[in-house]
């Protein structure tokens, strides 16, 4: 069992966790007393959400390190969506926390423009550019939008937008199409570009539903590429149906399967937990 707060731990316990479970990353060196865990970027505590006393979310808790890539899989209806409407504020836990960097903000209660505000950058399925303008363009009304109105007026920092619209055509790969109409993009461009539009916000926590559906095999690789190479300055949370594509780019896979947390660790891990086979990649 992992323990469930920051409590004191002996590190001796730690260690034999550690070693037991395969998962736990403590950094806690072994002779020391454990007062401190390694920084959470997010922390979803036992939460439960019911709809008319259906629990999409049942006591669910989640430890996702800072820079961490972690991928969260699971079959139709296991709760991966409702567990990022969680995350971002669309849905309210029936019960439960939800905290940023460790303990310092619990989030469940603030509105959704806050939690974007506070860090939380979400792509949802289908990306949704402005399709009239152009790349560039789209990636400067993303950043104005995250700026707020005096900013966006006066643009006194012009040369530091510009840096940072740059530095994400470059991230994303679309320096070259900077100029083209968003509309005139392929699938995998706009979906990339989507990605540039929450990079110029700089979330702290980055959640991506289903980057790879519809792409082909070539942009399924750029995109591991890509999101590999964002998790580390931030902390990068992947939900996708496609095996392949996880097995590609994880690290640490949870499971979910009716609510709650079926398996966790490794691709390798999760893929021999029998559970899993029978609920998910068995069928
Ligand atoms: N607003 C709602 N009212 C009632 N039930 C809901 C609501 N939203 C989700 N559910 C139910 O909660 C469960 C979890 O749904 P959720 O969309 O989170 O699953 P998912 O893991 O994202 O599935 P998929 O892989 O199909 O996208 C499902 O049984 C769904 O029907
Ligand atoms: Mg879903």
């Amino acid at each position: 069992m992992r323990a469930k707060s920051e409590e004191v731990l002996p590190a001796a316990a730690l260690a034999s966790e550690r070693h037991t479970s395969g998962i736990v990353s403590m950094a806690a060196p072994e002779d020391a007393v454990a007062t401190v865990r390694p920084k959470l970027s997010l922390w979803v505590e036992n939460v439960t959400v019911s709809f008319d006393g259906f629990k999409a979310l049942d006591d669910i808790t989640l430890e996702i390190e800072k820079g961490e890539l972690r991928c969260i899989i699971g079959p139709n209806g296991a709760g991966k969506t409702t567990l990022m409407d969680v995350i971002t504020g669309r849905t309210r836990p029936t019960s439960g926390c939800v905290y940023l960097e460790s303990r310092a903000h619990e989030i469940t209660a603030l509105p959704e423009w806050r939690i974007a505000q506070m860090g939380v950058g979400r792509k949802f399925q289908r990306p949704t550019v402005f399709q009239g303008h152009t790349v560039a363009e789209n990636l400067e009304l993303a950043l104005a939008g995250n700026k707020g109105v005096f900013r966006t007026l006066f643009r006194r920092t012009r040369a530091e937008d510009r840096e940072q619209i740059d530095e994400a055509l470059e991230t994303v790969g679309l320096a070259e199409q900077k100029g083209r109409r968003a509309g005139l993009l392929s699938h995998g461009h706009k979906q990339w570009l989507e990605i540039g539009m929450l990079l110029v916000q700089r979330p702290k926590v980055l959640l991506v539903d289903e980057p790879v559906a519809g792409m082909n095999q070539q942009e399924m690789e750029k995109t591991a590429e890509l999101l590999r190479s964002l998790a580390g300055q931030r902390t990068v949370i992947v939900v996708e149906h496609d095996m392949d594509f996880i097995r590609s780019i994880a690290r640490k896979v949870t499971v979910l399967h009716e609510g709650r947390v079926l398996s966790e660790g490794s691709m390798d891990r999760v893929q021999a937990d029998r559970q899993v086979m029978e609920v998910y990649l068995g069928t």
